[in-house]
């Protein structure tokens, strides 16, 4: 039998995130005329899930998907290291365009702004954010996404993407676990 002792609440369920990326993917294609190439930025590992959820919803052929590449969070802990290494590349694709990075957390802010800064320095024409869950709660940096899924409370979450110790990734629901129990 399935091992949940772990899960404290449930506190987004598969089915909200799959309804959020169908509303997600006509919000963006409304603000991009048909011509223009709507260029998606996965944020690696988290936000592969979100990713490939999203992907599937847009209409238009004109939709591109990179990765990249960030870490601030490393091995058993949930505190921020504060150092980011970010690689990507694909960088010939960033020049001169609009980026739309998909990110499954906005915490504190230190990685977004790291990114957002990289790729304007890489010659990014302007950098919208989409990420699924917002905390605000824990920001540092005055950064704002310009598509938020959920906005949650301080609490440290698994799932859907989102890890502890490269582990729950694969859980379909956003939960809050027991901190004891991982
Ligand atoms: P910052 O603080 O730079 O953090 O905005 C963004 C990255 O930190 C990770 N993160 C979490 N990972 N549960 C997780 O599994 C959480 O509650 C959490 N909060 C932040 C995540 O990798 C995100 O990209
Ligand atoms: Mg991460």
């Amino acid at each position: 039998m399935e091992n949940t002792d772990y899960i404290k609440e449930v506190l987004i369920t598969h089915e909200e995130i799959v309804s959020y990326c169908k509303r997600l993917a006509i919000e963006i294609e409304d603000t991009f005329s048909e011509e223009e190439e709507i260029i998606l930025l996965c944020v690696l590992k988290g936000s592969l899930p979100f990713t490939a959820e999203l992907l599937p919803n847009f209409k238009r052929p004109n939709v591109i998907c990179e990765f990249i590449r960030a870490s601030s969070y490393e091995g058993k802990t949930s505190e921020s290291k504060g150092v980011i290494d970010i690689s990507c590349n694909t960088l010939e694709i960033i020049e001169g365009k609009t980026i739309i990075i998909l990110e499954d957390i906005l915490d504190t802010g230190k990685t977004l702004e790291a990114i957002k800064g990289y790729l304007m320095a890489k010659g990014a024409k302007e950098v919208k954010v989409a990420t699924l869950l917002d905390k605000p709660e824990r920001r540092i940096v005055d950064i704002y996404a310009d598509y938020v899924g959920f906005t949650i409370p301080n609490h440290f979450v698994i799932g859907f993407g989102l890890d502890y110790d490269e582990k729950y990734r694969n859980l379909k629901d956003i939960v809050i676990p027991y901190p004891e129990k991982l």
